[in-house]
């Protein structure tokens, strides 16, 4: 059994990895753990406990985590996501709780007291791992891998022309977690672009009336009204899903050791992931990077696991 907590700001991307994630065969989902990016944390934490009460999962806890980035002014991403980061999904309210304990410290808790490795799928900024290195590096190193989405190792950015957004919303957070040491892989822009899902792949939902098949439809339907008109239209980027896919099967991506550093510095690139491709470098890698992926591939997979 593979054990990982997903670390979100859900988010429609968000939301079908969640998803993803709990029709996995062979994968426990631990936990949700939730941090301000697409929507503000009240928001996210909010869908967090939709999300797994449209599916029946209320037995996975969901640990509200931080507010506000280290040291910056929050971005959220409502233009992307709709205004209740769902898409404007008409959800009933979740009757499940959050749990007592912040986020940082329930994974701090969690870390410490399993028996079992612990994968974290990141698919937000890296706040709360940046705070939970600050905090406790110790329970930090129990982390067997750390899978994330984010960043740009060789394309452009999302948000700006150097950074992408998880990236971008929270770069010192997410340079503690590069520096870490803990095993660490990056599913960046480069790979995610490629996993898009056009409108003509709804079909494969036609007469699937699971909970999860139903959920994803609705929202990827209504995600694809929502955009009805605007030209950057082709398709739905698989962002976060493919995070939790490489996390499960990392075969589904061509990937790379490389040195990786994040800019907190810089005037025009800050939120940049910078991949040292120097042949000549002296700099040890510290990352996987993912580099190529093949798109039919993972999509079939994805609605094959939705659709099941
Ligand atoms: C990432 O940013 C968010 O908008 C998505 O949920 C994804 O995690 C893509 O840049
Ligand atoms: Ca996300």
């Amino acid at each position: 059994m593979k054990r990982i907590i997903i670390d979100t700001d859900p988010g429609i991307d968000d939301a079908l990895a969640i998803l993803f994630a709990l029709g996995l065969p062979g994968v426990s989902v631990e936990g949700l753990t939730t941090v301000s990016g697409n929507v503000p944390v009240e928001q996210g934490t909010h869908n967090a406990l939709t999300i797994l009460e449209a599916v029946g999962r209320t037995d996975i806890p969901v640990a509200k985590g931080a507010a506000y980035p280290l040291r910056r002014r929050l971005i959220t991403a409502e233009e992307v996501h709709g205004e209740n980061g769902l898409a404007g999904l008409n959800l009933p309210q979740p009757s499940s709780k959050v749990h007592d304990l912040s986020a940082v410290e329930w994974l701090r808790h969690k870390l410490r007291t399993s028996l079992e490795p612990i994968t974290i799928v990141a698919i937000g900024p890296l706040t709360n791992l940046g705070m939970l290195y600050c905090l406790d590096p110790e329970a930090f190193a129990k982390i067997e891998e750390i899978v994330f989405m984010g960043g740009a190792a060789f394309c452009s950015g999302n948000t700006t022309s150097a950074a992408e957004f998880n990236i971008l919303v929270d770069p010192d957070a997410a340079r503690h977690v590069v520096q870490s040491g803990v095993p660490l892989t990056m599913v960046g822009l480069d790979v995610t672009q490629k996993a898009t899902l056009f409108a003509e792949d709804l079909a494969r939902f036609e007469g699937q009336d699971s909970p999860l098949a139903s959920f994803a439809r609705r929202l990827l339907e209504a995600t694809f009204a929502k955009r009805t008109g605007k030209i950057e239209l082709g398709g739905i980027h698989l962002h976060d899903p493919l995070a939790v896919g490489v996390a499960v099967n990392p075969e589904i991506v061509q990937s790379k050791r490389y040195y990786l550093a994040v800019e907190t510095e810089g005037e025009v690139a800050v939120g940049q992931t910078v991949v040292d491709d120097r042949p000549w470098s002296k700099n040890e890698p510290n990352a996987t990077v993912a580099v190529d992926v093949d798109r039919e591939r993972f999509l079939n997979w994805f609605l094959d696991v939705l659709t099941h």
